[in-house]
């Protein structure tokens, strides 16, 4: 089966409800991103960066995949899929993707403060006081700004070894993940699909896809036959 590798953001998931960052004029379901996701603000102000997750946190519980994440599930009956997501929810996951790999954390996982590789699930909220096994406050398992990716190190050679490269609802602004578009080996096809493409005029063999995520993953699936 051929490699078919995904990299999506958060516009696969806007039509399911859950509001894109850039779209919402700089502020993220009301907040200065400076007060809740960098390592500064869990510095000044954990109750706040803990309250916006716990909140994001039910919001991602009552949002439901939507047909563009089940439209990517479903291609694993034809190709050897991976998603490469830049989100946070688990909607790739509950529409029944297996191979999905998460830049930027996960919602439903928190962590030691201290070591990053205490990591547990999570349904509720986290709240200050709770602790890791090694007695350091809990927090959301979630890469902030100014903080590495380390699950770049796993998602560079997925892309070099892809046979066709897929991006659907990022903006392709944050770096690492933007950056993940270059390892695409030049000759293979390449699609992309958003409801306002951003600029990747650099990108060769690259078919854009200008529709919503839902419409547009529909028109993809139909693309792909042809690569069968
Ligand atoms: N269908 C398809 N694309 C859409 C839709 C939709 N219904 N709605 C919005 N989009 C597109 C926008 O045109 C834009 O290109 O989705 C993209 C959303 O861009 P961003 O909000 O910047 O999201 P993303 O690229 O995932 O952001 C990257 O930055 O906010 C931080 O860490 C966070 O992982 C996130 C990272």
């Amino acid at each position: 089966m051929k490699k078919l590798v995904i990299l999506t953001g958060a516009g696969i998931s806007a039509e399911s409800g859950l509001k894109t960052f850039r779209d919402s004029d700089g502020l993220w379901e009301g907040y200065d991103i400076e007060d809740v996701a960098t390592p500064m603000a869990w510095k000044r102000n954990p109750q706040l960066v803990l309250e916006f997750y716990n909140y994001r946190r039910k919001n991602v519980l009552d949002a439901k995949p939507n047909a563009a994440h089940y439209g990517l599930a479903k291609l694993e009956k034809d190709f050897d899929v991976t998603i490469i997501t830049q989100n946070i929810d688990d909607l790739h996951e509950r529409a029944g993707s297996t191979k999905v790999l998460h830049l930027h954390g996960e919602i439903f996982k928190m962590r030691s403060e201290a070591n990053e590789g205490l990591i547990y699930e999570i349904n509720g909220d986290i709240k200050l006081g709770d602790k890791a096994a090694d007695e350091a406050q809990l927090r959301p398992h979630i890469v902030w700004f100014h903080e590495a990716v380390p699950m770049i190190e796993v998602a560079v050679p997925i892309v070099i070894s892809a046979d066709i490269f897929v991006v659907v609802g990022t903006s392709l602004v944050v770096y690492p993940a933007a950056g993940l578009v270059n390892y695409a080996p030049h000759e293979i096809p390449k699609f992309i699909v958003d409801k306002k493409v951003p600029y990747t005029s650099s990108v060769y063999n690259l078919r854009a896809i200008e529709k919503p995520a839902t419409e547009g993953v529909a028109d993809l699936v139909e693309m792909l036959k042809s690569f069968l």
